[in-house]
């Protein structure tokens, strides 16, 4: 028996998985996602792009100066600028990381960089020797490795580490590799470059074709010691390498692949739900690992099988990823000893004031739901995790519509606890005039880019999902709502939306655009 070898697992949810559209998070919402991924074990955490705004530098240096029991990264391009920003964020974080990047691809360096080889190698090896006067763990990326001549490639990995980078990061910036050129990628660099010994090799791989997992997996194969990756794979365009996804394929096939991992599986789902509640971005029902379908056996003969031996069609168990099979279902009848079990064992720690806020609303839901399910537990505490400081606070409607006329909305909110109301017949369909009442009175015109509607659960009194997108001012918001009521659950989300776009967004600088 070999000893398994020990792989870091490197989250930037933070960072790249916010710079999926509309995923913008606030200081408070990180700092929950800091502390739950924590928990989660993973090893570093990269916490933002300092420069980028007023508020990403504060996030970035509150958690770094809050946070403990993980390295708090932060983004810098390869410019004094940034990385003296970056480390004024991180000086305080007990394992603080700089983490610089310079594109090295052909492409890269004629048409953005307009710059030749040798001087971007100069580049680098100036960034990453400044970074390492300011903090003794510095991580470089060659922005679009996977792309860049092997030969140039090679070269610069190896000034970086003489520089006195201690991680070299390979990113497939574009999702553009294969796995087994992923493998003959990082094979090279072990392979011929003299001091990789030096510094841990990484991954960080985009999912444009659907293979950051696989490319990730075979980085690992040919060498690598540190994976990036987000929660549910969110991040710029087709995201990132799933967490949850490359941490089950090491542990479910720790038999060919002989790698571990730090982080407690069991949390995966609690730690998915809350990056999905918070960013807004829901994960689709078939997702590996966290989606709703994952461990749900619907054939006939599969749960024959099943029922017998689990192993027939169960590669992993659901309770190791953090997913209770339960029966159990609650009603109006639970107390609230019931319901805190049911929250605990779902992953939730409420405090004992949020669990009395869940208590009251899921009596309330028990008058309008005959059984309530887990999912619908869930919706109620996530609800709790998720609130934001709201200008508008949704009150309720009134609605009378007849099919092929405008409806008539009356709508009714708290702003800042006074109480207001808007009556207007106008829309094409009931939702439509509680979106157009809404923007009436709150004064904020928007353009909806996504609305979408799920059940929480089964049966035909199951609570809607709503969450919608909107654009307003070249900010686009997400906003998620939930009641047995779907045009309850919709006027939720888009005032949800609309309360984020209230409070505005500060311009900030994009790390890989001009
Ligand atoms: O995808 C990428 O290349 C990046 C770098 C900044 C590491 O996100
Ligand atoms: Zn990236």
């Amino acid at each position: 028996m070999t000893t398994p070898r020990s792989i870091r697992i490197f989250d930037t949810t933070l960072r790249d998985g916010e710079q999926s559209p509309g995923a913008s998070m606030n200081l408070t919402e990180k700092m929950e996602i800091a502390q739950a991924l924590v928990s989660l074990g993973v090893d570093v955490i990269e916490a933002g792009f300092p420069i980028a705004s007023p508020g990403d530098f504060a996030s970035v240096r509150d958690i770094a100066g809050t946070v403990s029991g993980a390295t708090i990264c932060g983004l810098a391009r390869c410019n004094n600028a940034d990385i003296d920003r970056a480390w004024e964020a991180l000086q305080h974080a007990r394992q603080p990381r700089i983490h610089v990047f310079l594109a090295t691809s052909s492409i890269h360096r004629e048409f953005k960089l307009r710059m030749n080889e040798d001087e971007v190698l100069a580049r680098a090896v100036a960034g990453v020797s400044r970074a390492r006067t300011l903090c003794g763990d510095v991580e470089f990326s060659p922005e679009d490795a996977a792309r860049t001549e092997i030969d140039f490639l090679c070269r610069v990995v190896e000034a970086v580490i003489a520089a006195g980078a201690t991680t070299v990061n390979i990113p497939d910036t574009v999702g553009y590799a294969t796995p087994m050129q992923m493998h003959r990628v990082i094979k090279s660099l072990v392979d011929r470059v003299p001091n990789i010994d030096k510094a841990v090799i990484s991954t960080h791989c985009h999912d444009d074709l659907g293979l950051a997992v696989a490319n990730s997996l075979a980085a690992v194969e040919a060498g690598a010691g540190q994976i990036e990756c987000t929660i549910n794979g969110i991040g710029e365009r087709a995201g990132n390498c799933s967490l949850e996804e490359v941490v089950m394929a090491l542990r479910t096939r720790s038999d060919h692949y002989s790698c571990d991992t730090r982080i407690n599986t069991q949390k995966l789902v609690p730690t998915s739900r809350l990056v999905a509640n918070i960013t807004g971005i829901q994960v689709p029902r078939n997702k590996a690992i966290v989606g709703r379908n994952a461990f749900a056996h619907e054939a006939g003969i599969h749960q024959d099988g099943m029922l017998k031996e689990r192993r027939t069609y169960e590669i992993m168990r659901p309770e190791d990823v953090g997913l209770e099979r339960t029966d159990l279902v609650l009603g109006k009848h639970s107390g609230r000893a019931a319901l805190a079990d049911r929250a605990k064992a779902l992953g939730y720690q409420l405090t004992p004031e949020q669990l009395q806020t869940v208590f009251e609303r899921f009596k309330l839901l028990a008058d309008r739901k005959k059984e309530i399910y887990d999912g619908d537990v869930a919706a109620l505490c996530e609800q709790q995790f998720a609130a934001l400081p709201e200008q508008f606070v949704y009150e309720g409607y009134s609605l009378s519509s007849d099919s092929g006329s405008a409806p008539t909305v009356t709508l009714r909110v708290h702003q800042e606890g006074v109480p207001k109301s808007v009556s207007i017949t106008a829309g094409d369909g009931p939702i439509d005039g509680i979106f157009l009442a809404i923007e009436k009175l709150t004064g904020i015109t928007t353009v909806c880019r996504d609305f979408r509607v799920q059940a929480v659960t089964v049966g035909k009194d199951a609570q809607a999902e709503v969450t919608v997108e909107l654009e307003h001012a070249g900010q686009m918001q997400r906003g998620r709502g939930v009641s047995t009521d779907s045009l309850e659950a919709s006027a939720k989300a888009f005032l949800a939306a609309t309360n984020r776009l209230a409070l505005g967004a500060s311009p900030r600088l994009h790390p890989q655009r001009p």
